[in-house]
């Protein structure tokens, strides 16, 4: 049966005292409502309607950006006037896309870790029907109740503010996830009434106008209380965090990633870990990351958009973004591989080093506080402490060639564009603004002085 999806992102979010619409809000550096779009997609609706409200023209610029953008379609509720009024925003743009057979599954921009197997099941559940998605809690304060009779049926929802001291006991709520048909929302939403402690449009009250037409009022539980818990302030977005992080931390262990402490280590993106990595504590992963067999990450460091080859060992506080290192590499300690980094099999990149957009080839080292910038290093190449690529002049970058077992003496200013050929040296405190040959010693700097008998200032005696 055809899928419409329709996710409610109106609300204004006033308990998270902030400029920014709730939703735009992030877990785990993704909007809270693009959590719930990937949900979503995962279930291969026709559309996804977005009904935005509050600040709504960020909310669009924001999702313009996203991978699923051309699968998004916006409804105005230029007023809040209720979950009811919300969904009924959308039903022209509905009846425009979608038949009245098809299904409609009303999800929260601010429920963000509702799963999709969870949605798959509740939809598949609920054809032919009204269905609800219920979770029961301990503490059901705040939520809608469900209203069930003697047959165990469910025959309405009554928010808070309206429940009566008995219904305020019913720890079965509402999560305020449903579908049924577009043709029963096209006949149901225009018959709510306001007429309520909130003054608002309820869509839970289609449960009772259900009832009333003999539709079936089916339900469906939530796997687990976090799958379908809100967010209303930055405490519950620092819990659902936490949460979502900790699933990563599980699923990481699962995948042969040994952890230091699953409390400490972020995943805000996707990482493949192979056998037996490690990751210390306080490691960031972010973007795409894969780890080959036996990968060490040491404590504070950050991974973004990488692939770092088996058995490399990244040391303490390093960080490699957009670059690919090969195997028995090693990294740092506080090492930063800067976008564009192509590091072959077994080289070192040591303590301050930093590297951007250079190719280093197998066995080649630069182990001390050192820029590469722009730079393409061949095989067995040693480059020494405290060597700088002068590779901008302001407002060009240049290039620097090193040939294969070149030796960089400490201290040397490459000044790009140059080349190096194979198997040369340059000595020490070198400002290297020519080519060097293969297989010879370029020296550039001023030669050593001899003064004999030179005597230092002495310092005058006090006088005593
Ligand atoms: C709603 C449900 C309640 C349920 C609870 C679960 C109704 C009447 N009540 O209550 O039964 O237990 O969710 O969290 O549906 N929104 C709009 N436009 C509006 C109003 C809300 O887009 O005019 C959006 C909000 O951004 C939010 C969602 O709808 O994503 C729920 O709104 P909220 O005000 O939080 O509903 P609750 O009162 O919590
Ligand atoms: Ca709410």
């Amino acid at each position: 049966m055809p899928l419409e999806v329709v996710i409610l992102a109106a609300g204004q979010g006033s308990r998270m005292k902030s400029d920014q619409p709730k939703v735009l809000h992030e877990i785990a550096g993704k909007p809270l409502v693009e959590h719930v779009i990937d949900a979503a997609l995962q279930i291969e609706p026709g559309h996804i309607h977005i009904v935005y409200g509050h600040k709504g023209e960020h909310v669009r610029q924001k999702l313009s950006t996203i991978p699923a953008a051309d699968r998004l379609t916006y409804s105005e509720q230029a007023e809040q006037l209720g979950t009811g009024h919300a969904v009924a925003q959308a039903l022209p743009r509905l009846n425009e896309v979608a038949d009245d057979a098809s299904q409609v599954l009303i999800l929260y921009g601010d429920v963000p870790l509702i799963a999709a197997d969870t949605l798959r099941n509740f939809v598949a559940a609920s054809a032919g029907k009204l269905g609800i998605l219920t979770v029961t809690l301990d503490n059901s304060s705040g939520y809608g109740r469900i209203l069930r009779n003697d047959s165990h049926e469910i025959i309405g929802i009554v928010e808070e503010k309206d429940a009566s001291p008995a219904q305020k006991t019913i720890k079965e709520v509402n999560t305020g996830i449903m579908c049924c048909s577009l043709d029963r929302l096209n006949q149901w939403l225009p018959k709510l009434s306001s007429n309520n402690a909130q003054g608002e449009y309820y869509l839970t009250d289609i449960v009772a106008l259900a009832v009333a037409d003999g539709v079936p009022v089916g339900s469906g539980e939530a796997a687990s209380a976090m799958e379908v818990e809100g967010v209303n302030n930055r405490l519950q977005l620092a819990a659902l965090e936490r949460q979502f992080q900790r699933k990563e931390a599980d699923r990481l262990m699962t995948e042969g990633c040994t952890l230091a402490d699953p409390a400490r280590v972020d995943v805000r993106g996707s990482v493949r870990t192979g056998r037996d990595c490690f990751a210390d504590i306080n490691v960031v992963f972010e973007g795409n990351v894969v780890l080959g067999d036996r990968v060490s990450i040491g404590p504070n460091c950050v991974l973004r958009d990488c692939t770092i080859g088996a058995d490399t060992e990244i040391l303490a506080f390093s960080t490699v973004e957009s670059s690919t290192v090969g195997s028995r590499a090693v990294i740092g300690p506080y090492a930063r591989l800067r976008p564009g980094c192509e590091l072959a099999s077994d080289t070192k990149i040591g303590n301050f080093v930093e590297v951007k957009k250079s190719v280093i080839g197998e066995g080649s080292k630069v182990n001390h506080l050192s820029y590469v910038g722009d730079s393409e290093i061949g095989k067995g190449v040693n480059v020494g402490a405290g060597t700088i690529t002068c590779n901008y002049d302001g407002v060009n970058k240049f290039k620097t060639v090193l040939g294969d077992n070149v030796f960089i003496g400490s201290n040397t200013a490459l000044v790009a564009p140059v080349t190096v050929g194979a198997n040369a040296t340059v000595g020490a405190g070198s400002v290297i603004t020519h080519d060097v040959e293969a297989d010879s010693l370029a020296v550039a700097r001023g030669k050593q002085k001899k003064i004999d008998g030179w005597k230092r200032p002495a310092k005058k005696k006090p006088n005593t």
